[in-house]
């Protein structure tokens, strides 16, 4: 079986490539192009790779060699081509079980991630998610009042940190049924051992040697402390939802994601374990907590520094009559010009710019061989970048997601940008977030100006890759309007 873009496709050549004749950066023995990276900024590397050697190359990191594709078309194509011809790295399923994180959804393959999928997508549907609207709307006052508290003392806002316990407050309730309104509180919260878990993931993922098989840094005694306190958190999420599930009419008809999977896994011909209860608890704290957080840092800045776009945003709030708080689900529905933000923000600074696969079997992409187990670096965000696709591409224009044919137009500038992934691992989280970011937006824009939104160092944020990319840390000042 072979994968071919369209575009890619006419050009094929008749035999098909091998990986080592592709263009490539040149490396150094042993290592490859491994000291030339900045981790932190290894997606913009690859980005620039891109420019110099086109949307098909190889480089190499360390023993690993690395097909990168930056063409959408393509890389939609491999997308949809799993369970059953790529999966997730090998080496993200290896470090995963070392820290000792059970497997959820996000790390699951094969069978298990089929039966794992279709419980996660109930969880999340637009249905679900109507009826937790109500929730959605206190967790979202929570975070007004925090910040309306922080204005009134003319004190800075640690953005990003904020945001995750909005995010976090949001995913537990929706998901586990649990209320932990870490917005109001400022005590030891969840979120501090949860950030501690990704940025060891992707360390991990990318570390010349696996030093922590043989000593524990500072670091990584620090990690296995987060990872034990996150599963007692869990633990206590797992433990009320059984209380709840007491009743029997709770248990013929659970309430979330939760509860689902509890009564799942009691039945031994479900095939759902305990484990994989537990693992999917903590990938859907892990998944629903970064991204989401992150992506509305992002539009913060990018509103913030483009005030005419922030005026029209505000402007789409104002005009709905009362406070948000008053809203219904419908009314965010119809903030076009504010999705249109959330789209634009998505496109030009997605929290995922890349994706890894690894082939499971053999096959050809573009005219190249792909042997199995083959890693692949999807260039996400490369596309997105070029005026080919995207009329003045490099600029903040969310009008560019309006327009009389606003729902082909965004499907297919999606089928581009693809912020969500594709296929059939699509983000099951994605109509959450986007109501979230709208949400938190409309308390945001509604209820305050924004005095200032300042990086740690002071110009344009730079972007951090830590798993997700986000914005260096970003300090808020607000002022309330009314
Ligand atoms: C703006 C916010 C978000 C972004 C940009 C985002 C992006 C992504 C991307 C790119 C993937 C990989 C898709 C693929 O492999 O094709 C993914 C997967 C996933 N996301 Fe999200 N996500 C966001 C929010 C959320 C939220 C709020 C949740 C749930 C609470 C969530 C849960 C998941 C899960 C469980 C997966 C794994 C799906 C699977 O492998 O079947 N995400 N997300």
């Amino acid at each position: 079986m072979s994968i071919q873009s369209e575009t890619a496709a006419a050009a094929a050549p008749a035999r098909l490539r091998e990986i080592d004749e592709l263009p490539a950066p040149p490396g150094l023995p042993f290592v490859g192009n491994l000291l030339q990276v900045d981790r932190a900024r290894i997606h913009q590397q690859v980005e620039r790779w891109v420019h110099e050697y086109g949307p098909y190359f190889r480089f190499q990191l360390g023993s690993r060699r690395i097909l990168a594709i930056a063409d959408h078309a393509t890389m939609g194509a491999l997308l949809r081509d799993r369970p059953d011809g790529f999966r997730r790295t090998k080496r993200l399923a290896e470090i995963s079980a070392e820290i000792g994180s059970a497997v959820g959804v996000f790390g699951a393959e094969g069978e298990a991630w089929k039966r794992q999928r279709r419980m996660v997508m109930a969880g999340f549907d637009p249905r679900h998610l109507r009826a937790y609207f109500p929730s959605l709307v206190a967790v979202s006052e929570r975070l007004g009042g925090r910040w309306g508290r922080a204005a009134d003392a003319g004190a800075a806002i640690d953005l990003q940190a904020d945001l995750m316990r909005y995010t976090v407050d949001t995913v537990a309730g929706l998901a586990f049924g649990a209320e932990v309104n870490t917005l109001e509180s400022d005590a030891d919260v969840i979120q501090q051992h949860l950030d501690k878990i990704f940025p060891a993931l992707f360390r991990r993922m990318f570390a010349a040697l696996p030093t922590w098989r043989w000593w524990k840094s500072p670091a990584d005694r620090e990690l296995d402390r987060s990872v034990a306190a996150v599963g007692a958190a869990i633990q206590g999420f797992v433990a009320a939802a059984r209380a709840r599930l007491e009743d029997p009419a709770r248990r013929a008809a659970p309430k979330n994601l939760l509860e689902a999977m509890i009564v799942a896994a009691d039945d031994p011909q479900s095939g759902i374990t305990p484990s994989e209860v537990h693992g999917n608890v903590l990938t859907m704290l892990l998944a629903g907590e970064d991204t989401t957080a992150n992506s509305l840092a992002w539009a913060i800045w990018l509103l913030f520094s483009h005030p005419e776009c922030l005026a029209r945003a505000r402007a789409e709030i104002d005009e709905r009559a009362g406070d948000p708080a008053a809203w219904t689900i419908d009314d965010f529905a119809k903030l076009d010009y504010v999705e249109a933000c959330a789209n634009e923000t998505l496109r030009l600074r997605p929290v995922v710019p890349f994706l890894m696969l690894q082939a499971l079997r053999e096959t050809s992409v573009a005219g190249i061989r792909i042997p199995v187990d083959t890693l692949i670096w999807g260039a996400l965000r490369s596309d997105s970048l070029r005026e080919e696709f995207f009329e003045e591409a490099t600029l903040f224009r969310p009008e560019r997601w309006l327009g009389a044919d606003v729902a082909h137009g965004a499907t297919s500038a999606n089928r581009v940008a693809m912020p969500f992934g594709a296929g059939p691992r699509v983000c099951p989280g994605r109509h959450l977030a986007m109501l979230e970011i709208k949400m938190a937006l409309a308390v945001l824009l509604g209820r305050f100006e924004i005095v200032d939104v300042a990086a740690r160092s002071g110009g344009e944020p730079l972007e951090e890759l830590s798993f997700t990319m986000s914005p260096e840390p970003l300090t808020l000042r607000l002022r309330r309007r009314r």
